[in-house]
């Protein structure tokens, strides 16, 4: 069986990877898709979030990455999937999730929403949260893979720090709540 598990990976965490290997377990091909939000601003464009995740994602040989814009449920269709992954963290994640997945349902109702819970470890990860306390020089060694580390170094070399990447906050156009009002992503 093939599944999707969509989402911003602005950048790719150890929560999402933590998702990711257990998703490919379960199913006999994950595909990680980066959705582009038009309303949002990304730290990273959709290239750079995709090569974090096959950098990331290498060593797990039914994971394939790619890309798409517009609804999920017509893409999880043209690739041949028939389940959405998602993983869920918290309490806050949940009325959020609860809502888009009935609503992808009722969009296609062969299409199943299949939720992973987060691992303990990770249950506070974000990627807004990584992207904060990276712009003001935080640690946050084991909570991305390397490379991600590496790369939101160079977003906010040392003397550049808490500018956010364009010179507001870390958390781009989503605003203190998120995009969802959860700020959680
Ligand atoms: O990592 P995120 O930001 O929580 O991911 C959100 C994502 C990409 C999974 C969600 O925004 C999405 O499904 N976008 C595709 C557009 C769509 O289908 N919207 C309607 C969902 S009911």
């Amino acid at each position: 069986m093939k599944a999707v598990y969509p989402g911003s990976f602005d950048p790719v965490t150890a929560g999402h990877l933590d998702i990711i290997e257990r998703a490919a377990k379960v199913f006999d091909q994950l595909v990680v898709t980066v959705f582009a939000n038009p309303s949002k601003e990304p730290l990273f464009d959709l290239e750079e979030r995709m090569y974090m995740l096959r950098e990331a994602t290498r060593h797990i040989p039914n994971v394939e990455v790619d890309c798409s814009t517009g609804l999920l449920v017509p893409y999880v269709r043209r690739v041949g999937a028939s389940v959405i992954v998602k993983g869920l963290r918290a309490m806050s994640d949940f009325d959020y999730e609860f809502r888009m997945a009935l609503m992808n349902k009722k969009l296609d109702p062969d299409i199943e929403t299949v939720f992973i819970l987060t691992s303990s470890q990770y249950a506070y990860l974000s990627s807004s949260l990584i992207r904060e306390v990276a712009s003001f020089g935080g640690c946050v060694t084991g909570l991305v893979p390397e490379m991600v580390e590496r790369r939101l170094k160079e977003k906010w070399p040392v003397g550049n720090r808490g500018q956010g990447e364009h010179g507001g906050n870390a958390t781009g156009a989503r605003g203190p709540n998120g995009p969802h009002g959860t700020g959680v992503v």
